[in-house]
C-alpha cells in the first residue's frame, strides 16, 4: 500500500534556500510539492528560476496568495527574511498548517533580544512561545509534532554543535567562547552586494560584522540554555571566496583539567546516535568539500592540554545542515518519519 504524501508548500520559493529544499524533496518519498509562491506577477516555471530545477516534476511559482492555498496543504516551509516570515507565519499557523521557518524569527527565546539585534518589532510575538529551536542533535523531543519550528541560523548550527557535549556538563568557563567561522558567499542569499559580488569576494578573504553580527547573540542564548549559565561569545564570521560551506573553528577554556581523549570520548557518546554528525577519526581535520551538498557536519576535537583550552573544528554545508537540510531533518522529525528520509 503506498503511503499518502505529506503535502508542501513553499513561500519565498525563489530563495536559495528554496532552491535546495526542492532539491531535496524531489528525492523525499513522502513529501509532495503543491504549492510554490513568491513574489511574481505571472506563473514561472521553477526551472525557469533555478536552471537545475529544469525538467522536474514542480507546479509553477505563482504569486504569494493565501486564499489560492491547496485545501489539502499540510506545512509550509518560510524561505523569507526576517519579519517577513513571522507575518506570513500568522495566517499560514490560523489554518493549522506545520510551518518551519528559515529566518530568525522564532529562534529566540527572548522577544527583548530578539528586537534589540535586529532592530525590529516582532511582528508575531505572540507565537514565540509556540515555536521551537530546530536543532535536532540538542532538541529533539520538543521538534515532535511541533506546530512552528524555528530552523537555526547556519553559523549557530555550527557553532553550538562544536559546543553542546561540553555545554550540556556544564565544563566550559563563561566568557572564554571565541568562534572564528567562515562561510560560502550562497550564505547572503542570492542578492549581491559589493561586497558579494563576483568582484568583491573572488580571490579575497574577509571579516565582517565583526562584533555585530546577529549570530552571536542566537548562540549565545542556545549554549547558556545548554549549559544552566550565561556565556558571552566572540564570533568574528569571514566571507571566503566559495559557492557553498561553513568552517568554524571554536575555542574555550575548560573548567577542569581534561585529556583531549577524555573530551573526544564525550562528544564519541554524546553524538553517538546521530545520523548527521561525524567525528573526524584520529588527526583528521573536517573540509568543506567533505560536506558539501550533504546535511553532514563533521566535528574534530583537540585539546590544548597545557592551556586548558578546547580547540574544536566543524564544517557544514550552510544551505543544507546549515538551512534546508536541517529543515528536512525537522520535517522529518516532526511528522514522526525516519529522520534521515529524503536526506542521504
Ligand atoms: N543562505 C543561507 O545559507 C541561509 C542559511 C540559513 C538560514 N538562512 C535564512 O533563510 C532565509 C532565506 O534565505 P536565502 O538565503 O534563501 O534568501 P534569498 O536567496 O536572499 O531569498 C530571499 C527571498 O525572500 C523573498 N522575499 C523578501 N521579502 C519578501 C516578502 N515581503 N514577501 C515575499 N517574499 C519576500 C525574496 O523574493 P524575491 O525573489 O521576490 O526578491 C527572495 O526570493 C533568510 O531568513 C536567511 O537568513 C539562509
Amino acid at each position: 500500500m503506498t503511503e499518502q504524501k505529506i503535502r508542501i508548500g513553499i513561500v519565498g520559493a525563489r530563495a536559495y534556500t528554496a532552491r535546495e529544499l526542492l532539491l531535496i524533496l524531489a528525492r523525499h518519498p513522502r513529501a509532495q510539492v503543491a504549492v510554490l509562491q513568491a513574489r511574481v506577477d505571472d506563473p514561472v516555471p521553477p526551472g525557469d528560476v533555478f536552471g537545475v530545477l529544469r525538467g522536474m516534476d514542480l507546479p509553477d511559482i505563482v504569486d504569494v496568495d493565501f486564499s489560492h492555498l491547496p485545501a489539502d496543504l499540510n506545512a509550509v516551509f518560510l524561505c523569507l527574511p526576517h519579519t517577513a516570515a513571522a507575518e506570513y507565519a500568522v495566517p499560514l499557523m490560523e489554518r493549522g498548517l506545520r510551518v518551519i521557518d528559515l529566518s530568525a524569527d522564532f529562534r529566540y527565546g527572548s522577544l527583548k533580544t530578539y528586537e534589540s539585534v535586529y532592530g525590529v518589532t516582532h511582528p508575531a510575538p505572540e507565537l514565540m512561545a509556540k515555536a521551537v529551536y530546530g536543532l535536532p542533535e540538542i532538541r529533539r523531543a520538543s521538534i515532535i509534532g511541533a506546530p512552528l519550528i524555528a530552523n537555526p541560523g547556519c553559523y549557530p548550527t555550527a557553532v553550538i554543535l562544536s559546543l553542546a557535549p561540553l555545554m550540556k556538563r556544564d565544563l566550559v568557563v563563561p566568557g572564554t567562547i571565541i568562534a572564528d567561522c567562515k562561510s560560502g558567499v550562497s550564505g547572503a542569499g542570492r542578492t549581491a552586494n559589493d561586497v558579494t559580488h563576483f568582484c568583491g569576494a573572488n580571490e579575497s578573504l574577509k571579516a565582517y560584522k565583526v562584533a555585530e553580527h546577529r549570530h552571536e547573540s542566537e548562540i549565545e542564548e542556545q549554549v547558556s540554555r545548554l549549559a544552566g549559565e550565561t556565556h558571552t561569545v566572540t564570533f568574528v564570521p569571514h566571507l571566503v571566496p566559495m559557492d557553498r560551506g561553513e568552517y568554524a573553528t571554536v575555542y574555550a577554556k575548560l573548567k577542569e583539567p581534561m585529556t583531549a581523549d577524555n573530551v573526544r570520548r564525550m562528544f564519541a557518546s554524546y553524538y553517538e546516535n546521530e545520523p548527521f554528525i561525524r567525528l573526524m577519526p584520529g588527526s583528521a581535520l573536517p573540509d568543506t568539500k567533505n560536506v558539501a551538498n550533504t546535511n553532514f557536519a563533521d566535528i574534530a576535537v583537540r585539546v590544548d592540554e597545557r592551556k586548558q583550552r578546547l580547540i574544536v573544528t566543524t564544517a557544514i554545508d550552510n544551505l543544507v545542515k546549515g538551512a534546508s537540510g536541517q529543515a528536512v531533518q525537522n520535517f522529518n522529525i516532526s511528522y514522526g518519519l525516519p529522520e534521515t528520509m529524503g536526506l542521504v
